[in-house]
């Protein structure tokens, strides 16, 4: 029989690329609006496989239950996996997720979060739109000759620094593990992490959320760092203390900071609010700086990831229910 997958906290997009990709595979989807809680985990029922997001919680509680609904495999649809509690898994149902969609897709956001930044064409946008043709106050500065830290040098690293290096910057690198080849290949240079904040005129961030880099950009780093410094984030919200951020740009120390990823997200991202409240104080406050962008976690959000991701997701499933071969499994043993 072909397996039942239920699909938690889906939108319009997610239906459309994985109907669209389903077209190669005629398993039976569910979509489900809302995001995998306590309270929904028991939609689960009837299904073989759950196909999650970033914030949907598989935490112990509902790794229990969903083991209870006899669920034999959890495909996640992102590559991060820091929702998954992984000392709770133990070896009871085992997670796949999409290791790369399109590291592309997500080096080139985060050069556009710098450009805008630089050159401030978030701003010029609304001035001119108001008749206002000055360009008082929207100085930028040449990226070429400039120095950028790169963050974590795996698959988005690396387009990130193909993009800069094509800009004509000169690329710090700090990772926990040097990729010496690519250095050479691609002309970057890798330096301990506390030269990389001195040095760097922007820093991007591009390493996954471990237990060991929780809050890496807080008072202490940001205080090694250049004066009017540029800050990138589009790794995770929790690398970044965002209360020592705030004080940062305040006092002047930060020139910039584009987010696509905030440590509070999970109760606004990808949501519309329009309408309503913002009662995290701190997020209001990043919103009211000229100098800061944020971004609803968009990075990955190209056509071709998108296709990449549906694609992956399915034949993750594919091989699992009909070759009983496990690709692209999250390690059980990593946290
Ligand atoms: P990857 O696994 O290819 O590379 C991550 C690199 O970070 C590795 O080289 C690793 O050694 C390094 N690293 C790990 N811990 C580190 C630390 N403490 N300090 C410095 N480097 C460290 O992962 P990939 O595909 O490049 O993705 C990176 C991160 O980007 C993901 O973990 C995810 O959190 C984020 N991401 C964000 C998206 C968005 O839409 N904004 C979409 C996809 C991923």
């Amino acid at each position: 029989m072909k397996p039942r997958i239920v699909f938690f906290d889906t939108k319009p997009y997610d239906r459309e690329y994985f109907n669209r990709a389903n077209r190669d595979y005629d398993y039976s989807l569910s979509f489900v609006r809302d995001r995998l809680t306590h309270d929904t985990v028991s939609l689960t029922r009837d299904a073989d496989a759950v196909c999650a997001f970033i914030n949907d919680a598989i935490d112990a509680h509902n790794i229990e239950a969903l083991y209870e609904n006899d669920i034999k495999l959890i495909a996640l649809r992102s590559a991060g996996y820091n929702n998954v509690d992984l000392k709770a898994l133990q070896e009871k149902i085992p997670v796949v997720r999409v290791p790369a969609y399109s590291p592309r897709a997500v080096a080139e956001h985060a050069v556009a979060l710098m450009l805008t930044l630089n050159r401030k064409t978030h701003r010029a946008y609304y001035r001119v739109r108001d008749n206002n043709f000055s360009i008082d106050g929207l100085m930028g500065f040449d990226l070429h000759g400039k120095t950028a830290g790169v963050v974590g040098t795996g698959k988005i690293g690396l387009a990130a620094i193909d993009i800069l290096r094509g800009f004509g910057m000169r690329v710090l690198a700090y990772d926990v593990y040097e990729n010496h080849e690519a250095a050479v290949e691609k002309g970057y240079e890798y330096v301990s992490i506390d030269t990389l904040l001195a040095d760097s005129d922007i820093i991007t961030l591009h390493c996954p959320l471990t237990p060991d880099n929780v809050h890496m950009i807080n008072r202490d780093t940001i205080g090694k760092m250049k004066d009017g410094v540029m800050i990138i984030n589009t790794g995770r919200g929790r690398l970044i203390d965002t209360r020592a951020l705030i004080d940062g740009i305040k006092q002047r120390k930060i020139g910039s900071a584009g987010l696509d990823v905030y440590e509070e997200e999970t109760e606004y991202f990808f949501e519309d609010f329009s309408s309503e409240t913002i009662t995290d104080d701190v997020l209001a406050r990043l919103t009211t700086f000229p100098n800061v962008l944020v971004t609803s976690h968009q990075g990955f959000f190209t056509r071709e990831a998108m296709t990449n991701i549906a694609h992956t997701t399915l034949e993750n499933i594919r091989l699992f229910f009909e070759e009983n071969t496990l690709r692209n499994q999250v390690c059980y043993h990593c946290g």
